[in-house]
Order: C-alpha cells, then sequence, then structure tokens
C-alpha cells in the first residue's frame, strides 16, 4: 500500500499518523487494568437455549480470612430490569464513575474507598436474563414471577461457585436494593428450599440477606407514601387525602389480585406524589438533581469497556434498565414475599437498611411490612433499644437489632444508599457480615430461652 502512494501524500499520512497517537497518550483508557474485575462474563441458566446471566466479580482487596473462608456478597439491583452495573459502577463497586463532575470534564472511573469489596469477595448478576449484558435468548424465557427469577439465579449462582474450587466453602450473603426486595428473599428462600434436598456437597452456603430501600411487602408499602410525605411537610392535608384515595384504589386492586392494574394503581400514587412535591427525585427528597446513574449507560456503551468487561456480543447497546423485562414482570411487582423473609429471619439473618431520605421504599415504608412478620423474636425486636451509630465523630445512622433481624437507617442517604454514603454503606455491612459492632451476638444466651 505505501509503495503505491504518491510521494506527496506522505508526510501527510506521518503528520495525521503523529495525531492519533498522541490523543491516544493524553487519554487514558476508560477501564484502567487496576478497575478490571477478577472475573467476568456468562454464567449460563439454560444451556440448551443459551440464556446466561452477565456477571462481573471483583476479589477482596484485603481479605479478613482464608480466602475459603472469606465472605462472597452478591449485589441484585431493582428495577424490575435495571443493571446491576448500576449497583457496580455508581454505588458499591471498587471503581465508580465519577458523577460529582462538572458536565465539561470526562467521564472517567475514580476508586471508591467505600467499596464493599474492601474485606469480602463482591459478585454482581444483571438478573433476570433481559437486563444489562444478560442473554435472553427468547423474550419468552424471561422470568414472569419470582420463582423463575430464583430458579435463574440458583444456576447462575451454582455456576458461579463451580468456576473455583475456593469459592465452594465461602459463607453466601444475597444483597441489593429497591425491587431487589423482591429477588432477595425469593432466592434466599429458593436455596433453603434446595439445600434440604440436596447433598451437603451441592448445598449453596447460604449465610443472610441484606435488603436496602426494598419493595418486599407492597400492598402495606404502598398505603405509606401520604403519611410519610405528609410529616415530612412535604404535602398538606387535602393533598394526603387524595393520595390516600390512591392508595386505597391500588390497596383494594391487589386484594382482588387484579395485579396488572395493582401494578398502575402503585404508579399513579408515585406520579400523584411526585406532581404534589415537585421534588427532583422521591429517591431522595433532599436532592436538587436526579441521581446520575446514567453515566454508567454513558461508560458501557463504550466498545473498549463491553470488550475488557467480557461482553460476548459487543453490539449490544447497554441499557441501565430493560423496559421489556419491566413489563414481564409488570404483573408481579405487587406480589408480596413478606413469608419469604419471616421463614430466613428463623434460618438465616436479614438485615433490611434505608437511607433517611428515600420517598419510594424509605423507613416508614419498611417499618410499617416488617412490623407486621410473623416470627416468635418481632416482640422482643420491636423492644430493642434504637441505638445512635456514630462514625467518625458524625451520627451516621440507627440500628436496631433482636437476634437475627437487624434494621439500619443510615443518615444523608437516599435510595442508592452507597452512593450517597460509602463509608457508611461500607461500615455497615461490614459490621453485619462479621457480627461486630451493634451487630455483635451479645443477647444470644437469651435467644433460646424465648424461642417457643
Ligand atoms: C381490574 O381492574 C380494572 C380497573 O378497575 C377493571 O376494569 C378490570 O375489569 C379488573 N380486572 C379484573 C380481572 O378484575
Ligand atoms: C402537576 O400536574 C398538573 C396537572 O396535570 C400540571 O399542570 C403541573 O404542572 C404538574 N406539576 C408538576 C410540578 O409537575
Ligand atoms: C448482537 O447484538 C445486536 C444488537 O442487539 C443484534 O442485532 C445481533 O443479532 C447480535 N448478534 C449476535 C451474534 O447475537
Ligand atoms: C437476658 O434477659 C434477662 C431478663 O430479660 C436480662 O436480665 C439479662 O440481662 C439478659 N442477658 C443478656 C446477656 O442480654
Amino acid at each position: 500500500m505505501e509503495s503505491t502512494s504518491p510521494n506527496y501524500l506522505k508526510p501527510l499520512c506521518f503528520i495525521f499518523f503523529f495525531f492519533l497517537q498522541s490523543t491516544t497518550a493524553s487519554s487514558p483508557p476508560l477501564l484502567p487494568k487496576e478497575a478490571l474485575p477478577t472475573k467476568s462474563g456468562y454464567l449460563p441458566v439454560n444451556p440448551t437455549t443459551g440464556s446466561a446471566i452477565f456477571y462481573t466479580f471483583y476479589e477482596a482487596q484485603n481479605p479478613i480470612s482464608p480466602l475459603s473462608q472469606t465472605p462472597l456478597l452478591i449485589w441484585l439491583q431493582g428495577g424490575p430490569g435495571c443493571s446491576s452495573m448500576i449497583g457496580n459502577f455508581f454505588e458499591l463497586g471498587p471503581w465508580r464513575v465519577n458523577f460529582n463532575k462538572q458536565p465539561s470534564e470526562p467521564l472517567a472511573l475514580e476508586p471508591n474507598s467505600g467499596s464493599w469489596n474492601r474485606i469480602f469477595g463482591l459478585l454482581f448478576l444483571d438478573n433476570p436474563i433481559g437486563t444489562g449484558f444478560s442473554i435472553a435468548s427468547t423474550p419468552q424465557e424471561i422470568p414472569r414471577d419470582q420463582f423463575g427469577v430464583s430458579k435463574h439465579l440458583f444456576a447462575a449462582i451454582t455456576n458461579f461457585v463451580g468456576l473455583d474450587h475456593m469459592f465452594k466453602s465461602r459463607p453466601i450473603y444475597i444483597t441489593g436494593e429497591s425491587y431487589a426486595g423482591k429477588y432477595i428473599p425469593a432466592i434466599g428462600y429458593y436455596i433453603l428450599k434446595r439445600n434440604a434436598e440436596l447433598s451437603k456437597s451441592r448445598r449453596v452456603n447460604l449465610a443472610g440477606v441484606a435488603i436496602g430501600d426494598g419493595l418486599t411487602d407492597p400492598v402495606i408499602q404502598v398505603a405509606t407514601h401520604a403519611v410519610n410525605a405528609y410529616f415530612s411537610g412535604l404535602i398538606n392535608e387535602r393533598q394526603k387525602h387524595e393520595l390516600e384515595e390512591l392508595q386505597l384504589e391500588a390497596v383494594k386492586l391487589t386484594e382482588a389480585g387484579n395485579w396488572s392494574e395493582a401494578t398502575n394503581g402503585r404508579s399513579r400514587v408515585l406520579q400523584r406524589l411526585q406532581n404534589m412535591t415537585g421534588l427532583a427525585t422521591l429517591y431522595d427528597y433532599t436532592k436538587n438533581v436526579p441521581y446520575k446513574s446514567s453515566l454508567v449507560e454513558d461508560l458501557l456503551r463504550h466498545e473498549e469497556v463491553k470488550k475488557a468487561l467480557g461482553v460476548s456480543n459487543v453490539s449490544i447497546v447497554f441499557e441501565e434498565c430493560s423496559d421489556l423485562v419491566g413489563e414481564v414482570l409488570h404483573e408481579d411487582v405487587m406480589k408480596s414475599v413478606k413469608y419469604m423473609v419471616e421463614f430466613l429471619v428463623r434460618k438465616s439473618k436479614v438485615l433490611l437498611y434505608q437511607g433517611q431520605f428515600d420517598l419510594r421504599d424509605g423507613v416508614v415504608s419498611t417499618e410499617a411490612w416488617m412490623k407486621t412478620m410473623k416470627w416468635e423474636g418481632m416482640e422482643k425486636f420491636l423492644l430493642a433499644d434504637r441505638k445512635v451509630w456514630k462514625l467518625s465523630g458524625e451520627t451516621a445512622g440507627y440500628v436496631q437489632k433482636w437476634g437475627s433481624m437487624s434494621h439500619v437507617v443510615v443518615s444523608g442517604a437516599g435510595h442508592l444508599l452507597p452512593a450517597d454514603q460509602p463509608l457508611r454503606a461500607q461500615a455497615m455491612i461490614e459490621d453485619w457480615v462479621l457480627d461486630e459492632g451493634f451487630f455483635a451476638n451479645v443477647q444470644e444466651e437469651n435467644l433460646t430461652s424465648i424461642c417457643y
């Protein structure tokens, strides 16, 4: 080629080449080597169809114990249909997008000192299939309910554990946010039921579940928005009554089992609340602008990033949330999984945590269903002190614990809690997993005496 070029083109080519080189040298890769996951790729959920869950795994930076004993945290995003890459690159992963940047500054990743993989392994799953980079071979294969979601998650988790003999013995904690308040109890429940039928070597080593700003018992939760907003000074009494009427409609549709309309009923409540308050976002009533999680979408639309993460088809256009998955799970939204949490609190341990400023699935909404749980320990839990939790001299939040049940309110945070308060979120999850600080089992000896 070069030999056939006319001579007068040569200097021009040289200059052009030089220019290209200097730009690549001055703009570092969007995903620096240090930010690469330890492992990433696909976990099949159905080998015959090819449907698979996309994952990124980050090994613990400073494992607290031999790797074979170091806890593994699994993170599930909500939606339904939102990618766990939001959790990864916006909230609790080791590298986050620079969401405090000026609009003129380029998009970049920054190390997150509040990462949840400081001392634990951390696995993000794009769940259910059809979400994020996960593959749904056909739309019909996307699960329509929590049982379907759990079957796929169980396959993905067992396939992940099978990738490395060191994973087998590690205690697993399922965590996540928002609509994952449905997925987390569902997969926890499914694991415990499956474990009971499996030989010891094939069981999943579930140690606990943690739900952040979750939707778990929607029929109770949907009825809390009016009082929450009223007593926060965001609406007046007349607006409160109007909202209560909309809530009652959603409750009635739920009780009638009119699932699709019930979901629409809940949307109407939230839309009306949004309209009345004029807030930038119901996810955090203190914010003047919504969360900039769309930066994750910008990041993951770059071909170099998709390649580095092992995305199988780089033509896939990454979306924060899948409308298709949202539609498929539309009739599932108002169905409660509270009974699964009741099962888990007996057989495992449960943490419910919320950001203080969340108006969608926040503190009032969670406490409303939590206190109705059928569990022998609930009375003692409700009588337990709500302790003021300090971190670095500041009030970080409030912790209430009894036996296997913990509830945390994190100060200065909204719905995407680890994005707002990374160090508080990290301290909380580490202490809870390790039974340390306010989560220490000081009352253990009394647990047995009141169990009946
Ligand atoms: C569900 O509710 C809507 C709105 O109230 C109503 O038109 C529809 O007939 C209901 N469907 C069923 C199956 O009850
Ligand atoms: C609320 O809805 C009304 C009527 O649809 C509209 O005129 C108004 O601009 C909305 N307000 C806000 C803050 O969205
Ligand atoms: C890759 O993704 C694009 C965009 O979604 C799609 O059109 C194409 O068929 C996919 N290719 C393969 C081999 O799956
Ligand atoms: C156990 O319960 C008894 C009576 O309620 C109480 O006096 C005692 O301090 C408790 N012990 C612990 C370790 O909490």
